[in-house]
């Protein structure tokens, strides 16, 4: 027996699907891989391969592991994802170390109950990705507080001779989040100082909460704790990524009642507490933008992050180096970052880890040589 609600949803479906078909030769010509691919860390022996297109669609990876093919969907919940213009995949880190990998992207017009239009597919170029290769000396280029300025961190990144084997991007690359074509941004500057070919972390920051997108973007990575963050290793470097939330209560009248950062850093914490201290690393570092750890919405990391044996804590947010900051007091080293400065310039660091030591060297977009410290680690 047909009722007036079916007859209704198949007359809707007929015109989307008929609407759609008239559309596709158009939408075909302007569907394109609008942000390359960059690769993120996002917990427990996994990547998340990230890119975006220009209209909403499928993507997959593609790569050859141990003579096997294999082509990973961009899935959600069974289905393949269609209505998103943003793609990530979840893949071993064993799998795409020292691998060649692919990524494409189908553009759907529509997609109903039993019918869906398709449209071209975009395939990339193969990409070459680095891993640890047990290398003696390993650099990792930290950039903090973009605050959507890439053209001076380029400059500032450009001073330094080593290329980078890790990129982290310590928050606020954005000044908001109010719609995917920000976190688009998000994207452009991995994968301008990655080029897709070397793992990327990144922590959100402060202003990356702002904006309906904000939480929508967390689940993209796909992280294994569902937040943006998690525990990832570089060979000898075992690094603890953790989402410092906002910079002020979640009463403050900027958020209008709608954030809510208590309870998130709160399950955060609990989260802390489950991990134990990387016994085996050579060097462990905790990242966050935010740097006062001793109060995260009324909890303290200071003693988890002792309990965890941090060798190093790199944080950004106040726009200027510190390299021995101590406002709090820890027993283990204070790093502030520079990115962004109040003339528009920038203050990029490489981080070099070699020799029981870690040195920090940053320059900024006039090439200018602003600092240099050794953090010896004490074992
Ligand atoms: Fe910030």
């Amino acid at each position: 027996m047909y009722t007036w609600n079916m007859i209704v949803n198949v007359i809707v479906s007929a015109i989307m699907v008929i609407e759609a078909v008239f559309a596709l030769p158009f939408q075909s010509a302007v569907f394109f891989i609008d942000n390359e691919a960059s690769v993120f860390e996002s917990g427990d022996g996994m990547y998340t391969v990230i890119w975006s297109t220009s209209l909403p669609g499928t993507g997959c990876v593609t790569y050859t592991y141990e003579g096997e093919e294999y082509i990973v969907k961009d899935l959600q919940n069974s289905a393949v994802r269609t209505e998103d213009t943003v793609h990530s995949v979840r893949i071993p880190k064993a799998h795409l170390d020292h691998n060649t990998y692919t990524y494409a992207s189908q553009q759907i017009g529509t997609r109903r109950a039993y019918v869906a239009v398709k449209g071209r597919t975009v395939t990339s170029k193969p990409v070459a990705f680095q891993g640890y290769a047990g290398q003696e000396t390993i650099h990792a280029l930290v950039l903090s507080d973009i605050h959507e300025n890439p053209v001076n961190a380029q400059k500032a990144v450009d001073n330094f001779d080593a290329a980078p084997d890790l990129l982290v991007l310590n928050g606020d690359l954005v000044s908001y989040m109010t719609s995917e074509l920000k976190f688009k941004q998000v994207l452009s500057y991995a994968h301008q100082f990655s080029g897709g070919s070397i793992p990327v972390i990144y922590t959100r920051g402060n202003h990356e909460n702002r904006g309906t997108y904000g939480p929508k973007a967390v689940d993209i990575f796909k992280t294994s704790t569902r937040g943006q963050y998690f525990t990832c290793s570089y060979g000898p470097i075992s690094l603890l990524c953790l989402d410092t939330g906002e910079d002020k209560s979640d009463d403050d009248w900027t958020y209008s009642g709608l954030v809510d950062s208590t309870t998130y850093v709160a399950q955060e914490t609990e989260w802390l507490k489950t991990l134990t201290p990387d016994e085996d690393a050579a060097y462990r570092v905790g990242i966050a933008h935010m740097p006062n750890l001793n109060n995260r919405y009324g909890n303290n990391w200071i003693p988890l992050l002792t309990d965890l044996k941090i060798d190093l804590f790199v944080a950004g947010h106040k726009h200027r180096v510190n390299f021995e900051y101590q406002r709090q007091r820890a027993p283990f080293y204070q790093m502030l970052d520079g990115g962004k400065t109040n003339d528009d310039g920038f203050v990029a660091t490489m981080l070099t880890f070699g020799g029981g030591k870690i040195k920090a060297t940053c320059y900024d977009d006039q090439k200018n040589f602003v600092g240099e410290h050794t953090y010896e680690i004490k074992r």
